[in-house]
């Protein structure tokens, strides 16, 4: 039985910050911020909205997408490092919300990577027949963690949700492969005390090497090659980062998910927000070869190679 994709959502939140307003603000400047990130604008929750309550409506938009009910649901994944609070977990806020009866709960902590930790996590249950529908959601409201007097970490970072329900899918779709891994030594590099402290360069150098080797590794698991790879959605966190990917895959520009630009950093949220937006936008098709990989805080990284379709 192969774990694939069924149904997926994803929120944003209204109020845009763009660059233009982070310059009346901090001593940067529109053409940094570009040149560097790729990022014109990011996406912040205003304090009415927490992080339980743009997981809640990314998971309602998914559960419908799937045509499941939260009762037949019979887990719930919630990646995200910037919970409500501590316990209860989102997860099981929104088991109450969505009236998800059945389904165990658990929030996961693998900072960026967080959502490529929850679909593998999803897919072990699904294929030893454990379980069959499990919603896993990334979700993020960095701004409230988001030092606005550090011009290094403020500009990269946005708010936002996505979720899927993961089940099972017919014969030659769904996930194909996966890699996990962790460096607890780099920790260092990237952490919250109150706010993020991140050390960019470093970040950079391990998130290029990492997201190209481990997009390759998938296909190699799957006993594909980069030339069968028809879209990679990699994690938003700066364009040159995900250039980097792309050029490791020889993928030509269309081929490669981007809304970095319009929403920032948005962490665990990044991937199934930009995979909503491509399927939505039609650029991906049933039966197409994704590639997912992601890479954050730990240090993590995760990935998938994904054929597309229920
Ligand atoms: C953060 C990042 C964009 C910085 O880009 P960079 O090309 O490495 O820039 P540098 O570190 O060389 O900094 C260059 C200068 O810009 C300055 N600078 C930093 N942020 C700035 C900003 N928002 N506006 C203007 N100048 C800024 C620095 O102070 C530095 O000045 P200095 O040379 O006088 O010391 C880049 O390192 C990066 O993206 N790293 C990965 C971060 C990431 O992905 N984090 C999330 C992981 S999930």
């Amino acid at each position: 039985m192969n774990a694939g994709f069924i149904g997926i959502g994803r929120y944003t939140p209204e109020k845009i910050v763009t660059n233009a307003d982070l310059e009346k603000v901090m001593d940067t400047s529109d053409e940094w911020i570009r040149t560097r990130t790729g990022i014109e604008e990011r996406r912040i929750a205003d304090d009415s909205i927490d992080t339980s309550d743009m997981a809640f409506f990314a998971a309602e938009k998914a559960l419908i997408d799937s045509g499941i009910s939260a009762d037949e649901l019979d887990m719930i994944l919630v990646a995200t490092v910037t919970p409500d609070q501590p316990f209860p977990s989102i997860a099981c806020m929104l088991q109450e919300k969505l009236g998800a009866t059945k389904a165990a709960a658990m929030d996961i902590s693998a900072a960026c990577a967080g959502f490529m930790y929850g679909v593998v996590t999803a897919k072990q249950f699904i294929e030893t027949g454990a379980y069959k529908n499990v919603l896993v959601i990334g979700v993020e409201k960095l701004s409230k963690v988001t030092d606005w007097n550090d011009r290094n970490t403020a500009v990269l970072f946005g708010d936002g949700a996505g979720a899927a329900v993961i089940g099972p899918v017919s014969e030659g779709r769904g996930i194909l492969s996966f890699e996990l891994g962790a460096d607890g030594t780099g920790g260092k590099h990237l952490y919250q005390d109150e706010y993020i402290i991140m050390n960019g360069r470093e970040v950079f150098k391990f998130a290029v090497r990492q997201m190209g080797e481990s997009s390759l590794n998938v296909l190699e698991k799957a006993g594909l090659s980069k030339e069968d790879v028809d879209f990679l959605i990699p994690h938003q966190a700066n364009i040159r980062i995900m250039e980097a990917s792309r050029e490791r895959l020889d993928l030509p520009v269309e081929k490669m998910s981007k809304t970095v630009h319009k929403y920032g950093n948005t962490s665990a949220a990044s991937i199934p927000i930009s995979l909503v937006e491509e399927v939505e936008a039609g650029k991906i098709k049933d039966d197409d070869l994704i590639v997912m990989v992601g890479f954050g805080g730990g240090l993590t990284w995760g990935a998938i190679a994904l054929r597309w379709g229920r």
